[in-house]
């Protein structure tokens, strides 16, 4: 099959691209940036801008994908120092490829949404259905992205499905998310032995280990037609407290020392988010359900970033 990833050089295409062509599809990787040195030569890794509607309709007019992951997005932090910018690319871009999906006649598209379509004041559990008023640009985009897959596949009957992703959580270095401050309590207390969390010890967010988010895109594309009863689904796997992924840190590296500073714009964002995700719908359609909880995550993350060596931390990261 011929699968093309948008945004493939973040966080979530680079562990997406191994899988599949592990799997022997051809993959086509887009990305404004070059081909990280982590990805071997024999992915076909092309430069797109997104917000480039004449570029976009050109390389699907000629890889004509079977499949495509939507993952190019400026993230929740990042889209707060520069709305104009995640505006262009979440919105734009997302419009942009529906319609070269639309003139090209692709197979089927699977977007990337988040529990940053929320807004304040949600259900603990926050199921897929309530009113979304979302706090950021980034937010704001997703909502948009996910009504536009939507309206795509009623108006048009384009085949688009899409997950809610929480938090996600891998060794590749993040793009800009509110919710790094989970992910950078390995990769420092790993790397630098420290770590200043940007939330406070009692922040409780959904959170997902990069594995289970690569098996639930793999698994919602695989899945029947038929069966899905939407378009966008509510994935969840955990949601511990901040001080509980710095306790589950601190056993597998005793000496690491986890300290707190809240900063008001990314700490108003995480508590304006769900504190659980209910993802009955996900389970039920298509059989959904997350492998790693918090302590299985902790144990396979470590010895990982370990085997990575010297890289970016949140030191040398500006959000
Ligand atoms: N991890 C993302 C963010 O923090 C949420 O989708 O922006």
């Amino acid at each position: 099959m011929k699968v093309l990833l948008t945004g493939a050089g973040g966080q979530i295409g680079h562990d997406l691209i191994s899988h599949l062509t592990d799997a022997g599809h051809h993959v086509v990787a887009t990305d404004l940036a070059p081909r990280p040195a982590t990805h071997a030569s024999h992915v076909d890794w092309r430069r797109l801008d997104v917000t480039d509607a004449t570029a976009m309709h050109a390389t699907f007019a000629d890889v004509r994908p079977d499949l495509v992951f939507h993952l190019a997005a400026i993230l929740s932090a990042r889209g707060e120092k520069d709305p104009v910018l995640a505006y262009n690319v979440n919105q734009t871009g997302t419009w942009n490829l529906l319609e070269a999906a639309r003139a090209t006649g692709v197979g089927r598209i699977l977007f990337t949404s988040s529990i940053a379509v929320y807004g304040p004041g949600l259900p603990d559990p926050t199921p897929d259905d309530v009113a979304l008023w979302p706090t950021t640009m980034y937010g704001i985009t997703k909502v948009s992205g996910e009504m536009l897959c939507d309206y795509y596949r009623r108006r048009w009957g384009m085949d688009i499905r899409g997950v809610r992703f929480p938090g996600l959580i891998s060794a590749a270095e993040p793009g800009g998310g509110s919710s790094d401050y989970a992910l950078f309590m390995y990769v420092d207390g790993v790397r630098r032995g420290a770590y200043e969390a940007f939330a406070r010890p009692d922040t409780r967010i959904p959170l997902m280990y990069m594995p289970d988010g690569v098996r639930a895109l793999l698994d919602l594309s695989r899945a029947d037609r038929a069966g899905l009863t939407r378009c966008v689904y509510n994935v969840a796997a955990f949601s511990p407290r901040a001080d509980e992924i710095a306790a589950s840190v601190k056993r597998a590296l005793p000496d690491v020392q986890i300290t707190y500073k809240s900063e008001p714009v990314r700490q108003g964002i995480l508590d304006s988010w769900p504190r659980a995700l209910d993802d009955s719908r996900a389970r039920a359609d298509w059989g959904w359900k997350a492998e790693y909880d918090l302590e299985a995550m902790t144990a396979d993350l470590i010895p990982k970033i370990r085997a990575m060596g010297p890289g970016p931390t949140s030191v040398t990261h500006a959000h």
